[in-house]
């Protein structure tokens, strides 16, 4: 509870839709670990009322995650920016600051790291990695990745100039982008990062089974539906593993929830019994 307040501190998660979030029951469930007593909803705003409808809340509210499709539009708005969001062009958490200000923060990326060599017995170090996609969620990770060690980012995406674009970006030699119809000349990867938003859109995504090889890990970024087809597509090419992103998201919570209150949760406990619930 606030310093002085009889009522918790207030929290949301912005999206469009957002009906069906998590993240609502992952911050209850951090703060009943903690012993923080916090509200915490969903709200749905379009992209054209999300500035005022975020500004308004957190006029009173402590802080807000951003989720689809408004990452972007969060990190432009906020006063002060993390390194993580100000490198992606992209936020995943706001925070209120005093007089009014707002900051950005983004922590998809050391979450994803975090769930990977972690969870998922991933090591990162020394690895070759094909990360699908160049928009906003690849923006999210890219540069954790490689501050994670990674040898070898290859960048592939259906617009190849956005491909071109993030591996500039990064400016690292690590980094390179391909153009997606060389997809099948490029060999294996001992993990392949699904970005794209294909699997939230319905779309097909076009991949050979030669990227992936016995010790290959696919991972995509969403979760549920969403993540379907790639991780069947993994499975099928034959990979060691096929991962959704609900780890990534508990941990990016987990990451936001620390910003916030000073404290990381256990995030062990909470992703077992959503991983319970959703199984
Ligand atoms: P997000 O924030 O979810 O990343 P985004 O910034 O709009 O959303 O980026 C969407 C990404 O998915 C882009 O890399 C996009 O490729 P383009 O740059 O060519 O648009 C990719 N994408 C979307 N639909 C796709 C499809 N059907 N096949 C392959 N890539 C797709």
């Amino acid at each position: 509870m606030p310093h002085g307040s009889a009522f918790p501190a207030r929290y949301a998660v912005f999206g469009h839709p957002i009906g069906h979030s998590l993240s609502p029951a992952i911050h209850r469930m951090f703060g009943e670990q903690c012993g923080i007593a916090l509200d915490y909803v969903a709200i749905d705003a379009t992209p054209a009322a999300f500035a005022d409808a975020v500004r308004h809340f957190l006029a009173g509210g402590h802080g807000a995650n951003v989720s689809l499709p408004h990452k972007a539009a969060a990190c432009a708005l906020a006063d002060e920016r993390s390194a993580a969001a100000s490198r992606a062009g992209s936020a995943n958490v706001l925070t209120r600051l005093p007089a009014g200000r707002l900051a950005a923060h983004n922590t998809d990326g050391s979450g994803l790291v975090r769930d990977l060599t972690g969870r998922q017995h991933c090591p990162l170090h020394g690895r070759r990695v094909l990360l699908l996609g160049a928009g906003g969620a690849a923006r999210g990770v890219a540069w954790d990745l490689l501050d994670a060690g990674v040898d070898q980012l290859t960048i592939v995406n259906r617009t190849a100039d956005s491909a071109v674009a993030l591996a500039g970006a990064l400016g690292a030699t690590r980094a390179r982008a391909r153009h997606w119809q060389d997809l099948a000349g490029l060999g294996s990867f001992d993990l392949i990062v699904h970005a794209t938003s294909a699997g939230v859109l319905g779309q097909p995504l076009p991949l050979p089974p030669g990227l992936a090889n016995p010790q290959t890990i696919g991972y995509d970024l969403s979760y549920g539906r969403a993540a379907q087809s790639f991780l069947d597509w993994a499975r099928g090419a034959g990979a060691k593993a096929a991962c959704d992103g609900l780890g990534m998201l508990v941990e990016q919570a987990a990451d936001a929830f620390a910003l916030w209150h000073g404290r990381r949760p256990d995030t062990d406990p909470v992703y077992a019994q959503l991983r319970g619930s959703a199984a």
